[in-house]
Parts: structure tokens; C-alpha cells; sequence
């Protein structure tokens, strides 16, 4: 993690207010990657009418975070946006009027097919852009690398395989990721209606951010991007509208800092020095996370607080760990 006592004070915090009004934090060409998942604009309920916009307000809507967000990026920066085959079109052409496009990245979430549609075929997958300011943009394709399975190895390593000196380092990513999206039983998931998976997040993390730079999410939703960020090293900042979003935000955060400073797997004999290292370390954590006392020790199950319900009377505060 970064040095607590350099960081300016924005970072490693999820804003609990609107996006727009918040990134006046943030000071131009500090953040080394924007990766964010706005509203669809399909209909759906976070609390809020994000997602319930008219066509014409959501575009120019997107279009005005759209332009108070891009100062905020380094020169050598990059972005991700989530998007689905709705607005794709009209906000690629947004985006390519100020950035170059690198890739369109279809999200494959691997839904079996419900057999929903009866005039059109069933849309399992989501839009991803992938866009960069200027040709010197950071991109650790290294740090991405698939690894070839045994079988593949085996069969192509003969010497005269031209591409053999590939076969130790893996291969890159192609543009189609097939990931499956988070069921209700998943582990990682919490009770936010669309929930990234954080391999995905991760992976941008890591080809786009350089260790220690600070990832921007706009709209946070239940985290996943500060988590990602968190866990591959980097720092974050973002915001997020719905105050049961942010309290799933924070609990999130909270198990991750635990998690951080417990061995995975302790072995018998290490047992109890690193009870003592957590039980030091996690009340630091939740005390930077909030004011109330440190949460349980084991990572809390992300109860059910459907947005729809009325909102808790006090709002959380600002989620910093
Ligand atoms: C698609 S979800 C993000 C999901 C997130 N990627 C995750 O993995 O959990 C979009 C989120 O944006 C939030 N939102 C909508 N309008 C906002 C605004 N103006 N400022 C901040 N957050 C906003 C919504 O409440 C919603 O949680």
C-alpha cells in the first residue's frame, strides 16, 4: 500500500455523493486510469434515477461526466467503460471525439440462455471501451499474460515453432472475455444488482495502472474497483450516490484489510503470532474505514439491503481506508 502520510487526502476514499459534484476533489491529470461502470440506462433501480433517464438526458448526462472527468486523467492515462450494445454506439463516438479508441472488449458473462427473447436473439454480454489519451500510454501487457495449458505447450514446442519463446510467458488476452458473472451464491458476491467480477477488474488494473497509481470510479456500486485496486497494489477514488451501496463499500473494504493482514493459510506454529498481527492491524484498518468499532474478525456476509427500501436514516460517512 501507499504511504499513508504522502497521500493527499482524497485518496483511498469512495465519496458518498454525486460523482459530478465530487470530482471538483480531484485535481486535474492526477489519476493514471479511469475504470467505470455508469448506469445502463435500462431501467434499473439503485436507489436513485440514474438508470430511468430519458435517451436524450442520459447522453448529454454522460456527456457532462464524461468532460469533467477526463482532466482528472495523467497524460499517459487510459479508460474503461462498461457499457451494453444500447448506448455503446452513441457514447464510443463520445469518447473517440476526445480519445483514441484501443479496443472494444466484449464482456462474455456466460449466461445460459433463458430463452427470454422471442424477437431477437439473447444478449449475453457487455461492451467494454478501452481508450488512451496519447500513443505513450502505460499498458503492462506482461503483467496480463495468459498461460498456455500443458497440452499447448507440449504440442508447440518443438524448435522450428516460431512462436515458441511466447510459450514461457503466455499470451495476451484477446478482446472476448469470458467470465462468469457473480451468481447470488458467488463468494465475492454482494447485494448490488450489477456487481463486476474482480477478475475482470483486476486485469485492467494491471495492464493500465502502474503499481501505486490511483484508479478513478465514477460510480462505485459495491466497490469492486477499490477492491481491485487495493488488492493489486494501487490506490482509488471514487464516488458512489446510494448510502447502502457505500455501507456494502466500506464492509468490503474492511474484510479486504483484514484479509490483507492475515496469512492466507497459517501453518500451525504461525498461528498465533498472526491472530496478534490481525487483531493489531484490523482495528487500524476500521478505524480508517470509519468511526465505528472494528467489525468482526471474520469478513462479514454482505446482508441483503435491497436499494429499493427506504434509505437508513443516517448516511454513512465517506468510505477512506
Ligand atoms: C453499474 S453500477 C456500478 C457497479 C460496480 N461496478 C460494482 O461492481 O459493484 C452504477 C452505480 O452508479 C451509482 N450512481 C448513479 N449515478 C451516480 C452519480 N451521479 N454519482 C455517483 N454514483 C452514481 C449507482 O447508484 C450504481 O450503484
Amino acid at each position: 500500500m501507499t504511504n499513508m502520510a504522502e497521500q493527499p487526502d482524497w485518496v483511498n476514499r469512495v465519496y458518498c455523493e454525486d460523482a459530478l459534484a465530487g470530482l471538483a476533489r480531484i485535481p486535474d491529470g492526477s489519476v493514471d486510469l479511469i475504470l467505470t461502470d455508469p448506469p445502463y440506462n435500462l431501467g434499473k433501480d439503485y436507489g436513485n434515477a440514474s438508470d430511468q433517464q430519458s435517451v436524450a438526458d442520459y447522453l448529454r448526462w454522460t456527456e457532462q461526466w464524461i468532460d469533467a472527468a477526463l482532466p482528472k486523467l495523467k497524460a499517459n492515462g487510459s479508460l474503461y467503460i462498461f457499457l451494453t450494445w444500447r448506448y455503446s454506439p452513441e457514447i464510443f463516438v463520445m469518447l473517440k471525439q476526445r480519445m483514441a479508441m484501443m479496443n472494444e472488449i466484449i464482456w462474455d458473462r456466460r449466461v445460459p440462455s433463458m430463452g427470454g427473447s422471442v424477437r431477437s436473439f439473447s444478449s449475453v454480454h457487455d461492451t467494454i471501451g478501452f481508450f488512451v489519451k496519447r500513443k505513450d500510454y502505460y499498458f503492462d501487457l506482461d503483467a496480463v499474460r495468459i498461460a498456455y495449458d500443458a497440452a499447448t505447450k507440449k504440442a508447440r514446442s518443438r524448435s522450428i515453432f516460431i512462436g515458441a519463446k511466447w510459450l514461457e510467458v503466455g499470451y495476451n488476452p484477446k478482446d472476448l472475455w469470458s467470465v462468469s458473472r457473480l451468481h447470488k451464491e458467488h463468494p465475492e458476491r454482494a447485494d448490488h444488482p450489477t456487481q463486476k467480477p474482480l477478475e475482470i477488474i483486476e486485469r485492467m488494473v494491471k495492464a493500465s495502472c502502474p503499481p501505486g497509481g490511483v484508479v478513478l470510479d465514477l460510480f462505485m456500486g459495491s466497490g469492486t474497483t477499490a477492491l481491485a485496486a487495493k488488492r493489486c497494489g494501487r490506490d482509488f477514488v471514487g464516488f458512489e450516490l446510494n448510502p447502502d451501496y457505500c455501507a456494502i463499500i466500506e464492509q468490503r473494504l474492511t474484510a479486504l484489510a483484514q484479509e490483507l493482514a492475515e496469512p492466507a493459510v497459517p501453518t500451525p506454529e504461525k498461528k498465533a503470532p498472526a491472530k496478534r498481527r490481525a487483531a493489531a492491524a484490523a482495528p487500524k484498518a476500521a478505524k480508517a474505514a470509519s468511526k465505528k468499532p472494528a467489525a468482526a474478525k471474520k469478513p462479514p456476509a454482505v446482508k441483503k439491503a435491497p436499494a429499493r427500501k427506504a434509505r437508513s436514516a443516517a448516511v454513512p460517512e465517506d468510505v477512506v481506508i
